[in-house]
């Protein structure tokens, strides 16, 4: 097998037969198989087995009932399978042309290289197919954020976020990738120092059907993004950060419509403690939920520290002051400091432990802080 072609799709029925046929067309001289990894609530999962029965070249299909990790983690389950060590991901909607994954692959076999990225943004390639001109500024815009944050790591990348590309499995280490939503290469590039070449590629409108892209997509991809780089306690602090703004902000405003300032503290904190959880829920937290328990367990557990927290703050503020002499403000600075660094221990540790085995257990524990060290 000369390569193994992985195609991530969620509802991708009507492409299905059309990127069969110009992958075939396109790689006639060479062994390819192409693995679809679907998460489809719909039939695709029947016309890609029928599709698969009358092709010429191998079509295998993963249909995941648990899709965990979305996109990206899908294609980290069609890596792990395929046949071949070099891999393409390419999307199932024809915005990437099959005719390219042919100047993937010669690329690769020059030999030199970890990774071939097909770009839009070097000489010879275009974007056109991006759906409207606020797709093409998000895109952009992410990009180059995103090499600013990697500067080194992407300096050979001019599009980190394209969802095509070929990577040989054995530059990889397959269990450090986190895959969290839309991004997958970019996780794998941030994670460890690879060798890139690029090839331009014209980023077609979609065969048939609609984009999976969302607004809730985007915000996993900012927070996927601030854990490559600055560890999982950042994005945790950034949304606690958030958070402390909003209640002053919801205190301000209940008061200017005449709710009493006491009041008003209950229920902005109120608010906070909830939005703050479901932040931490769907950002922070989001790829160890599924192993974790139930939700309102976690919330119990998550609402509980908050208060304890806040109970145990005041005395030490005052042993602080009245016994070892620190300045009350100071005093209370160091005790949020610390009410923060055991916040984030107890959520990573307690409220998102995983339930099953006990070495799923023993990973959990040591990866986050294994992040926060490499960060
Ligand atoms: N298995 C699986 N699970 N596949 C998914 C999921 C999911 O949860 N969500 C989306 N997909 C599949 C789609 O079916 C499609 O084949 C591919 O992933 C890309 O999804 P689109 O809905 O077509 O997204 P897009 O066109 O907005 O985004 C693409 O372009 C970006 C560049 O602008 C993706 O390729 C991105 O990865 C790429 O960065
Ligand atoms: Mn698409």
């Amino acid at each position: 097998m000369d390569l193994s072609v992985i195609v991530p799709t969620f509802n991708e029925g009507p492409n299905v037969a059309e990127l069969v046929r110009r992958t075939t067309h396109a790689l006639q001289d060479r062994a390819v198989e192409v693995i679809f990894v679907d998460d489809s609530t719909d039939d695709t999962p029947d016309i890609i087995r029928a599709v698969a029965a009358a092709s010429e070249i191998p079509v295998r299909l993963i249909h995941r009932d648990d899709p965990k990790g979305g996109l990206g983690g899908a294609v980290v389950e069609g890596i792990r399978a395929a046949a071949s060590d070099r891999c393409v991901v390419m999307d199932g909607d024809l915005q990437h042309p099959p005719e390219v994954v042919a100047e993937l692959l010669a690329r690769a076999e020059v030999g030199d290289v970890d990774v071939v990225v097909a770009s839009r943004y070097i000489a010879g390639g275009t974007s056109d197919g991006l759906a409207n001109a606020v797709r093409t500024t998000v895109s952009r815009a992410s990009t180059l954020l995103t090499k600013a944050m990697f500067p080194r790591k992407l300096s050979n990348c001019s599009d980190p976020m394209t969802g095509f590309f070929l990577v040989d499995r054995r530059s990889l280490d397959i269990e450090t990738l986190h895959p969290r939503g839309f991004k997958i290469l970019l996780e794998i590039l941030a994670r460890k120092q690879m060798r890139v070449a690029e090839v331009p590629f014209s980023f077609a409108a979609r065969f048939a059907g609609e984009s999976k892209a969302s607004f809730s997509q985007g915000m996993r991809f900012l927070t996927q993004l601030t854990m490559l780089r600055f560890g999982r306690m950042s994005a945790f602090a950034v949304v606690g950060g958030i958070g402390a703004l909003a209640n002053l902000a919801i205190m301000w405003a209940l008061q200017m419509v005449g709710v009493q300032y006491l009041v008003a503290a209950v229920i902005a904190s109120l608010v906070t403690i909830v939005a703050n959880f479901l932040a931490l829920e769907y950002l922070v937290f989001a790829d160890m939920r599924a192993e974790s328990g139930l939700m309102r367990h976690r919330f119990i557990k998550s609402f509980t520290f908050n208060g304890i927290e806040a109970i145990v703050r005041i005395p030490v503020i005052w042993v602080l002051v009245s016994q070892a002499h620190i300045q009350s403000v100071l005093a209370a600075a160091l005790t949020l400091i610390a009410a923060f660094i055991v916040r984030f221990v107890f959520h990573a540790l307690v409220v998102y432990a995983p339930k099953k085995s006990r070495a799923a257990k023993i990973a959990r524990i040591v990866e986050p802080l294994e992040d926060e060290l490499a960060a």
